[in-house]
């Protein structure tokens, strides 16, 4: 059995075949939403809905990963430059959940596309006053032109690369605000091992996911995007996150160093 299969005793049909035909039937009963997605109505509703499920769903998930985010970023300050303050950029920062793990005195720009997550940052920044938020710029990974060339320590991106329409264009705009030595964090779910039933249930749930988890997809193959950009070191590791046979358990997480 391989190691995203969890405890199901047999392998999934052979060349995923029944996945279409779920997946077909998911899209039938999601025709309404599909509707309202296309005369935009469902974007503009989920895009206010999806910050108030994030503060209730972030806190949970961050108390699973807790000892992983610790760990992850310990080393945060080994890339502060030569200002001697750490300048950190978040993409997606969403509610700031991670703002409780950088170090103090650390110098934050915070990006997410989504405006309606202000408010949420805004208390989680309260909560955390050992920040110093220099700016908040509601921007897409794809687009960070209002950050200048070599100009951050750290880039910081969680659960947020399984939901950019375009993950190349992101981690080249990650390579391009990063100084040289900087260090790119990342804590993503990602595609199980294709044989296994997890990667059955992600490409059946796939559909579904993406109209509830704001554009996210289950099965994205984040660590090959990471392995053909452009950085010198790659320090990445697989995890499962609990519990096991959730088709968001396998993770990857780790840094990059430009
Ligand atoms: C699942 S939430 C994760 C939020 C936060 N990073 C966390 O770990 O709790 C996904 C976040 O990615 C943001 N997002 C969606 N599309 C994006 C894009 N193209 N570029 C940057 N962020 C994006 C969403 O607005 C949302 O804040």
């Amino acid at each position: 059995m391989s190691p995203d299969s969890g405890p199901l005793p047999s392998q999934p049909p052979a060349g995923l075949g029944l996945a279409p035909f779920l997946q077909r039937c998911i899209q039938l009963l999601l025709l309404p939403i599909h509707l309202l997605a296309c005369l935009g109505l469902w974007d503009s509703f989920y895009k206010k809905a999806f910050p108030y499920i994030m503060a209730k769903v972030a806190p949970i998930y961050n108390r699973k990963v807790y000892k992983q985010k610790q760990e992850l970023f310990s080393n945060l300050r080994k890339f502060t430059g030569p200002s001697g303050q750490l300048t950190l950029l978040e993409i997606g920062t969403g509610t700031g959940t991670n703002f409780q793990f950088y170090p103090p005195g650390c110098r934050l720009t915070c990006t997410d596309p989504n405006p309606n997550f202000s408010k949420f940052l805004l208390k989680s920044l309260s909560e955390n006053r050992h920040l110093q938020l220099d700016r908040w710029v509601v921007a897409s990974g794809e687009d960070l032109r209002q950050i200048p060339d070599g100009s951050v320590d750290a880039v910081v991106c969680t659960l947020v690369l399984c939901s950019v329409p375009d993950v190349p264009k992101v981690l080249m705009e990650v390579l391009r605000v990063l100084r040289l030595g900087g260090a790119f964090y990342f804590l993503e779910h990602v595609a199980a091992d294709h044989s296994s039933w997890t990667y059955f249930w992600q490409k059946v749930c796939d559909p579904v996911w993406k109209y509830f988890g704001d554009g996210c997809s289950l099965s994205r193959e984040t660590q090959k995007e990471l392995e053909k950009t452009n950085f010198s070191e790659l320090n990445l590791r697989r995890i499962h996150v609990t519990p096991y046979w959730t088709p968001t358990s396998p993770h990857i997480i780790g840094y990059a160093v430009k």
